[in-house]
């Protein structure tokens, strides 16, 4: 896989780039064409690929969207090759040289691991990952898209700019009910459609919000780690891996195919968040009806319970409701989850 990656970098940069030794236009055959090395298959719309597996930040994607300033590297989701460690002093930096980054649909979706030893100065609202620079002192904000991480609430704040910035200068946003747990990979998907913000946590569709306006793209760099304008008051340490970049939206099922492994052996379309601090009454109506119910205690116990936790959603209420259970007391609260209707 690696000395495959090695000799790819060589034919991805192909023009004008000062990275490469050698180019060549058409592949290389070894043994006589017993082993050939050829560009990567590229799904559908990915403009950027950026596996943090070379010391470059290179885009696989074959869009040569490749970052200008890069970081070191970390343990990698899955343990193959490397992520991006982030210190809290620096980011990546990925120039959108021909536009192929500013698309007003798209999908942006990584991995991320946070730890749980964090300097705890600055701000409460810290970038993962921006496509774009804000100015403050000239209420100038580019999020297309952003992604915001809570460091008190541990919650993400999706956001998207758009030309209703006068009633939304920060952008619109999607604020998620997952609370990122520490000391895991978590996936994270963010879907642009015409007039939402979807917000995918591990591969399960945790918030959505409609928009007012229609995106205002921009042409600075994407961001990740951090960006220029938050560098000093976001000392936030992490781990990112496999950051992709689509223009055009990605189907729930891509997502949940791209997120495998991220709840262990659940699949992510099994569970569904029904409502969070919600009476009983109104969680055995949360569930969308045709397909899931309020889990049952078995189904709770089998993954329910591990589901709420990997998506943080107990640090909201610790008490889950059960299908067919009594309140105490009508004013009592908990989470609903719901099970996907089986055969
Ligand atoms: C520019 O865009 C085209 C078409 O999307 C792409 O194939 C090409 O690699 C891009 N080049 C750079 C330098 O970004
Ligand atoms: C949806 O957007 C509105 C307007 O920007 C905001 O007030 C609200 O909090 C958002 N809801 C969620 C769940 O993010």
């Amino acid at each position: 896989m690696l000395l495959k990656t090695v000799i790819l970098i060589s034919l991805f940069l192909a023009y004008g780039s000062d990275l490469c030794e050698m180019t060549l236009q058409g592949g290389i055959c070894l043994f006589g064409g017993e082993t050939v090395l050829m560009p990567n298959a590229v799904q559908d719309g990915l403009k950027g690929h950026w596996t943090f597996d070379d010391d470059s930040g290179l885009d696989s994607s074959g869009s040569q969207n490749h970052a200008s300033k890069t970081v070191g590297a970390g343990p990698s989701y899955g343990g193959q090759g490397t992520s991006a460690s982030i210190t809290g002093s620096d980011y990546i930096e990925i120039p959108d040289s021909n536009g192929s980054l500013s698309s007003t649909l798209f999908s942006v979706t990584f991995w991320v691991f946070i730890g749980d030893s964090q300097n705890s100065e600055g701000l409460r609202w810290c970038p993962l990952l921006q496509k774009g620079n804000d100015q403050e002192d000239q209420v100038i904000y580019e999020r297309v898209p952003a992604v915001y991480y809570d460091r008190e609430d541990r919650q993400l704040k999706a956001y998207v700019s758009t030309d209703e910035d006068v009633k939304h200068p920060q952008g619109e946003y999607v604020i998620s009910n997952a609370r990122i747990p520490f000391n895991r990979w978590t996936h994270i998907g963010v879907v642009r459609t015409q007039s939402r913000i979807r917000l995918f946590v591990n591969g399960i569709k945790d918030a959505v919000n409609s928009t007012d306006g229609w995106t205002q793209t921009n042409s600075s760099p994407l961001y990740i780690g951090n960006t220029p304008s938050t560098l000093e008051d976001c000392p936030v340490s992490f781990y990112v891996d496999e950051v992709r970049y689509f223009n055009r939206e990605l189907e729930e099922e891509e997502i949940e195919a791209e997120s495998a492994g991220a709840l262990g052996a659940i699949e992510a379309y099994y569970i569904r968040l029904g409502c969070i601090n919600c009476v009983l009454s109104d969680a055995e109506e949360s569930c969308p009806e045709d397909t899931h119910h309020l889990c049952t205690s078995i189904e709770l116990h089998s993954a329910g319970y591990q589901v709420a936790r990997a998506m943080g959603w107990t640090d909201w209420n610790s008490h889950i409701w059960v299908h067919d259970s009594e309140a105490d007391s009508s004013s009592e609260t908990g989470i609903a989850i719901c099970c996907l209707n089986l055969g």
